[in-house]
This record gives C-alpha cells, structure tokens and sequence, in this order.
C-alpha cells in the first residue's frame, strides 16, 4: 500500500480519496491490520471471490426430444400469429377506413390497426424470446475482459463464434423456424409502409394549397364565431382571427379551415408600404394575410402592433405586416400569401378574390409548381 501527497491512498491497484491530514492518511489499515476508529477510510484486503457458476440444470427440451419439437412449433406458431397480426393490420386499415368527422370510424380504425400491429410485434417479440429460452444452447460461458480491439487471432475466432451460434440456434438446420421468422420479419414493417403512405396527399399538395374556400364577395367573419366583419370594427392596432363566411358547411371542415385562416390587422395607412401590384388589395390600411407559416404551415399567431411584426411560435419566423408580410427573420421562406380585401355595400369586410398563390410550407409549390 502506497500513501501519496496529494491525499490519496492506493493498494492494489485500488485508490480512495484520504480526508484530514497526513496523520489521519496514514491511519489508513486493512480490516484484518487492527481496529480502526470511527470515520477513517479502511481499505479492505478481502478479495472477491469467484463464486463460479451453480449447478447446470438441463431443460426440459435438452433431454426431451418431443418437448424440443413442440417448442419449436409454439417459436414457429408465434411468427406465423406475427405474420397474421401484419397483414390483419394492414387489412383493417383498409377494411375500416377513417370517415372525415365521423369519430368512431377513427377509433374503430385505430384499435384494429393497433390490434394488427400489436400482434405482429408480439408474435416476433415472444417467438424470438421463447426461442432463445427453449431452444438455444444454453451452455454458460466464462468471458475474460480484454481490450476492445482484439488481434487477428481473436477475430478470427469471432468469426468461428458467430458460425458456432448459427450452428446452436439451428436457424440454418430449423428451417421451419427460419422460413417462419423472416415472414415475419419481412411483413412486419409493411402496416408502416402503408401508414406512411397514406400520410401524403393523394392529390398535387400545390393544387390543394392553392385553392381555399374564399372567393370573390365572401365575407370576412370572426373565429370562432363566424360573425361577419366591418371595416369600421377594425380599429388600428387590432387583429382579427378571420374564417371565410362559407366555412361551416364545408365538407372537410378542419382541413378548409387550415387552409383558409386568415389574420387581419389595421395600421395606419401611411403605415403601409404596398407593392404596386397589390395597392387595392388593402382597405384604409386594413391587410389580410394568410395564418398558416411558410415555413412548416404552424399558426402565424402572434402579432406585435407596434413594429407590425408577426411571430410564428414554432420556430421563431418574423413577418414584416408593413411590408407586404415579407420575411424578417428565421427559416420560413417566402413572405405569407395576401388575401384581397373589399368592403361590400353593407360596409363588411369581403375578400375579392381566393389567394393568388399557395398557402402554409413553401416547398409544395417549389417542388411542384
Ligand atoms: S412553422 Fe413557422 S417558423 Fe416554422
């Protein structure tokens, strides 16, 4: 045992920080040395002893060949159930599709999918489990620690282990089980295959973007309300949440309403610096741009009147409202698309038009279009 300056004792191979001084470093003793008082760090001279390995106890399926091949049905059994789970998965998705507003055909799709998919994991899940347990080698092995980077010789035989394992598990001699498994494992991804599939839009993503619910003459109304708008109600420094006046007998309510959000806010119209082009697209200072952020489509929801700026939340884009809502700061893209404004005869708010170009993530129209 050696006592070092810096405090710390070291036996063996083995070190621990010393408190106090030099005097109480050196009352530093194995447990069969003496007796220690309270509080000193006592370095124990007892080596671990191997406690070896119990007794082996042989499986029932070691020295019963017809429990071995029952066991080696149930494995196969088990892939096959994971097999049935997948293509139950992706039938069901089919068998039970999701009717727009309709609730229970979510949830009915949903359980049934999930059933599906449940299945199919389980079945690998166990199979596999049940496999190792029952049929594999179960020979206990002792495994020396050594340096990760072993020499030629020891990768060698790496290889010869892994030829070995391949041998015991009997997957190249268990061809029921081997057949069994990579069914399995081939047809368990295919239910995400389809799910992912069907994520997108069956349609051009450009096409759906680009037309909403709003044309010449809707009204402007409030959200959720639905009360229509006056120009006169639109003090400057507000912001009105807006929905088309025609947005509660859509049919696919939510996904029109997505496309269709509209904010409206009212500067002060020398406030206003219009493109050319777009000079009457506004009313005494009143703009209306589209809520969906150009970047990935979140709310544009936040609105600061007195820089005119709006913030996405989501990843922190910036729009300038006094400049044609052109981006300012963070990764969307493109300004957000501006939704032509009118009064009508009544004195309400009116869109003269749909959006010109696509609402919500710039890329649709970049790839597309
Ligand atoms: S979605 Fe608006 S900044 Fe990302």
């Amino acid at each position: 045992m050696a006592q070092h300056d810096d405090g710390v004792a070291a036996s063996d191979g083995l070190a621990l920080p010393v408190s106090g001084n030099t005097a109480a470093g050196s009352a530093i003793a194995t447990t069969h040395e003496r007796e220690v008082s309270p509080g000193t760090a006592v370095v124990t001279a007892d080596r671990l002893v191997n406690p070896g390995f119990p007794p082996h106890r042989a499986r029932l399926t070691d020295t019963d060949p017809k429990k071995d091949a029952r066991a080696a049905r149930q494995v196969s059994i088990l892939f096959y159930l994971s097999i049935v789970g997948s293509i139950f998965a992706v039938a069901a998705y089919i068998a039970f599709p999701i009717v727009p507003g309709d609730m229970a055909s979510v949830r009915m799709n949903t359980l049934m999918l999930g059933l599906g998919i449940t299945l199919g994991l389980m079945g690998i899940g166990i199979g596999a489990v049940h496999w190792a347990k029952a049929l594999m080698s179960d020979v206990e092995l002792v495994e020396e620690r050594h340096g990760t980077r072993g020499t030629d010789a020891t990768r060698a035989r790496a290889v010869e282990i892994f030829s070995l394992g391949n041998k015991e598990s009997g997957i190249g001699r268990r061809s029921l089980i081997r057949n069994s498994l990579i069914g399995a494992l081939v047809l368990t991804p295919i239910p995400a295959v389809v799910l992912f599939r069907d994520l997108a839009p069956a349609a051009n993503p450009a096409t759906l973007l680009k037309h909403t619910l709003w044309e010449k003459g809707t009204r402007l109304t409030r959200d959720p309300s639905g009360t229509p708008i006056k120009a006169s109600d639109v003090t400057v420094g507000s912001a009105f949440h807006v929905i088309p006046e025609n947005l509660a007998g859509a049919e696919e309510f939510l996904e029109e309403k997505a496309k269709a959000a509209v904010l409206l806010m009212r500067l002060r119209p020398e406030d206003l610096n219009e493109l050319p082009e777009r000079s009457s697209w506004s009313y005494d200072g009143i703009v209306a741009y589209s809520k969906i952020c150009t970047h990935v489509g979140c709310p544009v929801a936040l609105y600061e009147q007195q820089t005119h700026h709006l913030l996405c939340p989501c990843h922190q884009s910036q729009f300038d409202v006094a400049n044609h809502a052109e981006v300012i700061f963070g990764p969307a893209k493109r300004a957000l698309p501006q939704l032509p404004i009118a009064v009508d005869t009544e004195g309400y708010l009116i869109a003269q038009s749909d959006f010109t170009e696509p609402v919500g993530p710039s890329f649709w129209e970049r790839e597309r279009n």
